[in-house]
C-alpha cells in the first residue's frame, strides 16, 4: 500500500515537472549528464529564433544545450539564456551546458582563453562540460579557423593531443569547466591521453547512428570508464535513413517515429544523444523518447544495419598527423 502511494506520487509530480523523467547517465568523476541534450550546429543564425526553439527546449524538458566556438552561435544561445535566467524560468544550475575548444586554440596556454571567450560568449561563469572538439590542430593566428594551405588542404600544425590535454586541466583546475572530456578521438588517441593525464576525459563525443554503430569504439570507451555522446544520431534525417525498412518496421511495431527508434537505440546503450532541431514539434518528438524499449531483438536488426559509413569525415585534415579516421579501432 505504501508503496502504491509512493509510486502514485512519483508518478503524479513527474506529470508536473517535464525533468524529472529525463534520465541521466553517470559520468566517471561523479557528475551527471541528461542522456539527451539540443544540438545547435547550424540551428538558426536569426535571434528571435534561437530565443523561441531555447525557450520550447525548456518546455519540453531539455535541460541539456551541446555547442561549439566553431558554430558562432555562442552570442545567440548566451541572450537566450539570459533572457532565461532573467525571467526566472530556469537556474544556470539546472542546466548542463557543453562547448567546445576549437582546431586553433591547441597550444596548452591556448585552450584557456579559447574557453574563456566561449564561456564571454554564452554569458556563463562555468561550462559543465569543456571538449577537446577534434585531435587535430590548426595553424592559429591567420585570421580563419579553418586555414588553408598551397594544396587547399588544412593548415596543420603537429601538437600532441597530450599538450592540448594539459590545457583542459589547467582550465578544469581553474574552474572554468566542472568535466572536461573530448571529441572525435579514436582508440589510440583517447589511450594516449590516459596514460599521461593526470584527469580522465569523461567523455568522448563522437558520431554514432544506425548506418555507424560504432560498437567497437564504444566498447573501448566504456571498458576506460568513458561515457560516450552520439552526435548526428538521427544521421542527419537523411531521406535514406528515415524510410529504410528496417527502421520503419521497428518504429510502426512500436507506434513510434524512426527518429524516436534511432534516439531509443542510442540510450538503451547509454549513449547520450544530441538531435538538433529548431521545429516545435520535433523538439518534442525527439525527447518523447522514455515511454517504451526496443527488444534485444529490434536492438540487434538494427546493429545489423551499420555499414561503417560516416557523415563527418574531415577529409580536409587527412594529411594532419592526428587525423583520426585512418585507424578507428586499433590500439
Ligand atoms: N563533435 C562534433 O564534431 C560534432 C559534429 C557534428 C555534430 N555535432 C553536434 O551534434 C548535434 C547533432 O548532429 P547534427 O545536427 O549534425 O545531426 P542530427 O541531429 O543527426 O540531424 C539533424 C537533422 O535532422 C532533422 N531532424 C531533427 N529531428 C527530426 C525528426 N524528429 N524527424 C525528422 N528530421 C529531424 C533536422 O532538421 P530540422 O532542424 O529542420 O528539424 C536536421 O536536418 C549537432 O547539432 C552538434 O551539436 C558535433
Ligand atoms: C526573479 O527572482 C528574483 C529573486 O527572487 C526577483 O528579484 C525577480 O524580480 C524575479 N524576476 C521575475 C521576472 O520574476
Ligand atoms: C585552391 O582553391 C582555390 C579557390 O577555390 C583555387 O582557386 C585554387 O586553384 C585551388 N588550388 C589548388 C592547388 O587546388
Ligand atoms: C609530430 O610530432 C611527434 C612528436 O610530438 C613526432 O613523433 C612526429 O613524427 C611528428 N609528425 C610529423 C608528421 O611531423
Ligand atoms: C500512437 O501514438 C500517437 C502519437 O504519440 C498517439 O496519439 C496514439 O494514441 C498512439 N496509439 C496507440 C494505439 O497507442
Amino acid at each position: 500500500m505504501y508503496q502504491i502511494v509512493i509510486t502514485l506520487i512519483a508518478v503524479l509530480y513527474q506529470t508536473c515537472d517535464a525533468t524529472n523523467y529525463i534520465p541521466s547517465v553517470n559520468l566517471v568523476n561523479g557528475k551527471k549528464i541528461p542522456i539527451i541534450g539540443l544540438g545547435t550546429y547550424a540551428l538558426t543564425s536569426d535571434q528571435n529564433v534561437m530565443t523561441k526553439v531555447i525557450n520550447e527546449a525548456i518546455d519540453f524538458g531539455y535541460r541539456h544545450i551541446d555547442t561549439a566556438y566553431i558554430y558562432e552561435n555562442e552570442e545567440l544561445i548566451g541572450r537566450a539564456l539570459n533572457e532565461i535566467f532573467q525571467n526566472n524560468k530556469t537556474k544556470r544550475d539546472d542546466l548542463f551546458i557543453t562547448s567546445k575548444v576549437w582546431n586553433t586554440y591547441h597550444k596548452r596556454e591556448q585552450v584557456v582563453e579559447a574557453m574563456k571567450l566561449s564561456m564571454n560568449m554564452l554569458g556563463v561563469d562555468y561550462l559543465d562540460l569543456a571538449l577537446v572538439h577534434w585531435p587535430l590542430a590548426y595553424r592559429s593566428g591567420t585570421g580563419s579557423l579553418r586555414p588553408l594551405n598551397a594544396n587547399n588542404m588544412t593548415d596543420d600544425i603537429n601538437i600532441s593531443v597530450v599538450e592540448t590535454w594539459k590545457g583542459m586541466e589547467d582550465a578544469y583546475k581553474l574552474g572554468l569547466a566542472k568535466s572536461i572530456g573530448v571529441s572525435n578521438f579514436n582508440s589510440q588517441q583517447l589511450t594516449l591521453i590516459l596514460k599521461e593525464a593526470f584527469l580522465k576525459p569523461v567523455i568522448n563525443q563522437i558520431e554514432v547512428h544506425p548506418y555507424l554503430s560504432q560498437e567497437k569504439l564504444v566498447e573501448f570507451c566504456k571498458s576506460n570508464s568513458i561515457s560516450v555522446t552520439a552526435y548526428c544520431p538521427l544521421g542527419k534525417a537523411t531521406k535514406e535513413i528515415l524510410n529504410d525498412p528496417v527502421l520503419t518496421d521497428i518504429a510502426t511495431n512500436n507506434n513510434k517515429t524512426v527518429a524516436q527508434v534511432m534516439l531509443r537505440w542510442l540510450i538503451q546503450r547509454d549513449i547520450v544523444v544530441i538531435p538538433k532541431t529548431s521545429k516545435t514539434n520535433r523538439l518534442s518528438e525527439n525527447i518523447n523518447i522514455f515511454d517504451f524499449q526496443l527488444t534485444d531483438e529490434e536492438m540487434k536488426s538494427i546493429f545489423s544495419l551499420n555499414k561503417n559509413q560516416r557523415i563527418i569525415t574531415s577529409t580536409l585534415s587527412a594529411n594532419n598527423p592526428n587525423y583520426p579516421f585512418a585507424i578507428p579501432y586499433r590500439r
